[in-house]
């Protein structure tokens, strides 16, 4: 049978090349051009670029499009809101469809405590808001966070993020009281690296987290503490169960909020729903973006709802946030979770995609690690298995190889050394196995050439 990969010219084509020409000069540079290809086309899980060449998308526009790319339900949602209206302003004229979606994700998160959900219009803009709340309610103003933690590109977001070349090089100064801890990151664990089970972490204890925050801030002080309980740009690693139960445990006795950070987790991309269900974690705070509204730019922070009551009238909301055909659309990605179970089937895809990793890893001693949740899997390239020194050309030109060969494929990490699946969920197992067929064949030339 006919794969889906259909390659009429070089990758990049013609006409690629030359709106990439053109966007050079009319586009900031610091925006960054992952990828050479321009797209005219995006269905499912197969982008068309601008000279007809037919491609596996494996990045989903950076996990935003866990239902696939024009999911039949969302484009009709769309079409049908903006028949009714685009945009009135919520915090002006009430419309239900913000109404309903704030309803569903009280509910859908876990915990059964009374919750409210504020709307906005992107990642960053969420955990600026739910940082806002967590110091409101709390009268304290410290918030931590995490080594390698990816949070956004706004002042205080990108003060929380830990990445420095890109993100933070020259835009000082950022906003003050952010403490970072290590993350539980066991390959690169800062007590030298481990093998240890995954869910036995060296700093899931007490005396240790106490330690850890004796050396960087006073916990009496902090407001909150926001996590990807799975890091995203920071290289797919999933955080230790016993950890983050710790943590936990360490933040609910010191009156801290937990802000888990599901922007790149969420929406069944791990298997659940969202990543802190793996935890039996009930953060007080969740903030959600990316696959939220199936392509359309929202965002949420949900959780309890003396925190999110707790500003005045008036210190939260914003021109466009829930924009009505966002909420439209997100509404009909929460139909198509639950009807299509697309946690589950993420689950099955991510088996999937780790066995080959597996069986790569096998042939292949650039391959360090393998991790991941669900189908939120990354695998992380070495320049030797001892010294696990991070091999960020090799990662680079394993992207572009796939790309050659018909496969849109992401990198992240602290170092740029992880290769990490986004695959939108519901694509089909053959042309998951078609697109790792074509990973496979771009390893084994990049591999043999080191
Ligand atoms: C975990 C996490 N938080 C926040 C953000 C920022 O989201 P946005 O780019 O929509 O501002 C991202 C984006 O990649 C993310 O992965």
């Amino acid at each position: 049978m006919a794969g889906v990969i259909q390659l009429r010219t070089e990758i990049p084509g013609p006409h690629s090349r030359a709106l990439l020409a053109r966007r050079a000069r009319a586009v900031p540079r610091g925006v960054p051009a992952v990828s050479p290809i321009a797209v005219v086309h995006a269905e499912g899980a197969v982008l068309t670029d601008a000279d007809g060449n037919r491609l596996i998308d494996f990045a989903g526009g950076i996990g935003v499009v866990n239902t696939g790319h024009r999911h039949p339900a969302v484009v009709a949602a769309v079409r049908a809101q903006l028949d009714r209206y685009t945009h009135l302003c919520f915090p002006v004229s009430t419309y239900e469809p913000y109404v309903e979606l704030a309803e569903r994700l009280n509910r859908l998160t876990p915990g059964s405590h009374e919750k409210r959900t504020l709307l906005v219009n992107s990642g960053a803009e969420a955990v600026e808001n739910a940082v806002k709340a967590a110091r409101f309610f709390t009268g304290r103003q410290a918030v931590v966070c995490f080594e390698h933690g990816f949070h956004g590109r706004t002042n205080l977001a990108l003060a929380l993020t830990s990445k420095v070349m890109p993100y933070k090089k020259g835009f000082g100064p950022f906003a003050p009281e952010v403490y970072r801890i290590p993350f539980p990151y066991c390959y690169r664990c800062a007590e030298g690296p481990s093998d240890r089970s995954r869910s036995q972490c060296c700093m899931a204890s007490r005396e240790r987290l106490e330690r850890i925050f004796a050396a960087t801030v006073d916990p009496g002080s902090v407001a909150a503490i926001i996590m990807e309980l799975e890091l995203g740009e920071g290289g797919f690693v999933p955080a230790p169960l016993d950890y983050v139960r710790a943590l936990a445990a360490f933040a609910r006795e010191h009156g801290i909020l937990f802000i888990a950070d599901e922007i790149q987790t969420g929406f069944g991309r791990t298997g659940k729903l969202f990543a802190c269900e793996h935890y039996g974690l009930v953060p007080d705070l969740i903030t959600t973006a990316k696959s939220l509204a199936g392509g359309l730019p929202l965002a949420a922070v949900t959780g309890r709802a003396d925190v999110l009551d707790a500003p005045q009238v008036g210190g939260l909301g914003g021109t466009y946030g829930g924009n009505p055909l966002a909420c439209a659309a997100a509404l009909a990605v929460l139909d198509a979770m639950e009807a299509e179970r697309i946690p589950q089937r993420a689950q099955r895809t991510g088996d999937r995609i780790t066995a080959r990793f597996r069986a790569w890893a096998e042939r292949h001693p650039c391959i360090g690690d393998v991790r991941g949740l669900g189908a939120m899997v990354g695998m992380e390239l070495v320049t030797d298995r001892e010294t696990r020194s991070p091999d960020k050309a090799l990662t680079s030109r394993l992207l572009a190889a796939a790309l050659e060969r018909g496969v849109l494929l992401l990198s992240a990490g602290t170092c740029g050394n992880t290769v990490r699946i986004l695959a939108p969920l519901t694509a089909p197992d053959a042309l998951i196995d078609e697109g790792l067929d074509a990973v496979g064949e771009a390893l084994e030339e990049v591999a043999q050439r080191e």
